[in-house]
């Protein structure tokens, strides 16, 4: 039967365990055991299906991955310890020393780093790409020596969407392949490799988990690319997923389908409020009708998600100042919860990549960043208004004495 995506997500890959349960088991152990040495040699060889070792198979992270692979439209998927070791496994595997890569330059900031600083220190190059929106851009970055395209779309924080469809047609036309990093729509919202995209990563940590109770990451692909990776890096590099924190994204993308509903409403209310508010310049949030990118949006996203970015009228100070004076907003460097997130990148987040890099990726110092939450859309107004028109500390109703 062919299943859809609320059913997928709540199903999928749980099979197999005895006695059944309701909720996936967590199978908290590192080995193995054997029936008997020819078993041990059969599961080894591959020859016979069964689990050897923790830092490459567990049967509860493995619900996890069929259950993605399933809801990307993917072959296969590889689960990592956090989004970052996603990214970098995917890259250990496709890159020697001497390689290029081509990339948007509206990533994420943990993941500039890795291509500016950690690529560097291993021999690879990265050609960025500064106008991320001109095809021709992205192909006269290409050379003989470059071996993917990596796009983050929509990217954190500047929400930028690419042409995922063009970008495919590319990548293909240099027989390199197109990887998509889609943490900020999930599958409940974009697909990309339904729009030619041949690699997806994501930190699960995100709207996937959609609690802020674990790291997480997964690389969704071809049989030949994923199972590579478990093959040789996921070995060696050990950037394994922990079977209780497959548990954890496991239970979160049972409701995903739900939550990303009410993320999206609730985006949208909060977007539309700020967009006629006079204390800000301009709104980033590509489900607006006045975006750039609502077009693109609309072809390729059943929903715009919850990350949104808007400039403040005013310095560095009046950001900081707006960003204290919530109530209940939690300020944070995370995103894709069930609670509301402020965040200031240019202090935290993207603070790294110094004030020039800032700017070329569209960071500016009054530029503060929303992840919506699931809360109440009339409170979340109400606490975003009382924010700009009376800022200045409110006293919060924190857990911690300071
Ligand atoms: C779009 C995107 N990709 C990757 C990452 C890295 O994920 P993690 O924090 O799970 O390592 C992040 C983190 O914020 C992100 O926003």
């Amino acid at each position: 039967m062919k299943k859809h995506f609320n059913t997928k997500a709540i199903h999928e890959g749980h099979e197999g365990f005895d006695p059944d349960s309701m909720s996936v088991p967590i199978y908290q152990s590192v080995a193995y055991p054997y029936f008997d040495a020819k078993e041990a040699a059969a599961i080894f060889s591959g020859e016979k299906p069964g689990y050897t070792y923790g830092r490459w198979d567990n049967p509860t992270v493995n619900v996890f991955e069929k259950r993605m692979a399933s809801l990307e439209n993917a072959e296969s998927a590889i689960a990592t310890a956090s989004g970052m070791a996603a990214i970098f496994l995917l890259a250990h595997h496709l890159l020697e020393s001497g390689d290029e890569i081509v990339s948007s330059n509206r990533v994420y900031g943990g993941t500039f780093s890795l291509f500016a600083v950690g690529f560097k220190k291993m021999g690879v190059k990265v050609k960025w790409v500064t106008e991320p929106e001109s095809l021709n851009a992205w192909e006269s970055q290409i050379t003989k020596n470059t071996k993917f395209l990596f796009v983050e779309s929509p990217s954190n924080p500047s929400l930028f969407i690419a042409d995922i469809p063009a970008l495919a047609k590319l990548a293909k036309s240099k027989k390199i392949p197109l990887v998509v990093d889609n943490t900020i729509t999930t599958p409940a919202l974009q697909v990309p490799i339904d729009l030619g995209a041949d690699l997806i990563v994501h930190s699960t940590t995100k709207y996937i988990c959609g609690n802020a109770s674990s790291l997480g990451g997964i690389i969704c692909g071809s049989k030949q690319y994923v199972e590579g990776m478990r093959k040789s890096g996921m070995r060696y590099l050990g950037p394994t997923m922990a079977p209780f924190n497959a548990w954890l994204n496991i239970n979160g993308l049972e409701t995903l389908g739900l939550r990303m509903e009410r993320h999206c409403s609730n985006a949208m209310a909060v977007a539309k409020f700020l967009e006629n508010h006079p204390r800000v310049a301009s709104v980033n949030y590509p489900g607006l009708v006045s975006n750039p990118y609502h077009k693109m949006m609309e072809k390729q996203m059943k929903g715009c998600s919850s990350l949104m970015s808007f400039e403040l009228k005013g310095t560095y100070d009046d950001a900081t100042a707006f960003i204290d004076s919530l109530e209940f907003i939690i300020h944070a460097t995370h995103l894709g919860t069930c609670k509301s997130i402020v965040t200031h990148p240019a202090s935290t987040t993207h603070s790294a990549m110094g004030e020039v890099e800032m700017r070329k990726a569209g960071i500016t110092p009054s530029l503060i960043r929303f992840s919506i939450g699931l809360e109440d859309e009339a409170d979340l107004i109400a606490d975003i208004k009382q924010g700009l028109e009376h800022p200045g500390k409110r006293e919060k109703k924190t857990r911690v004495k300071s």
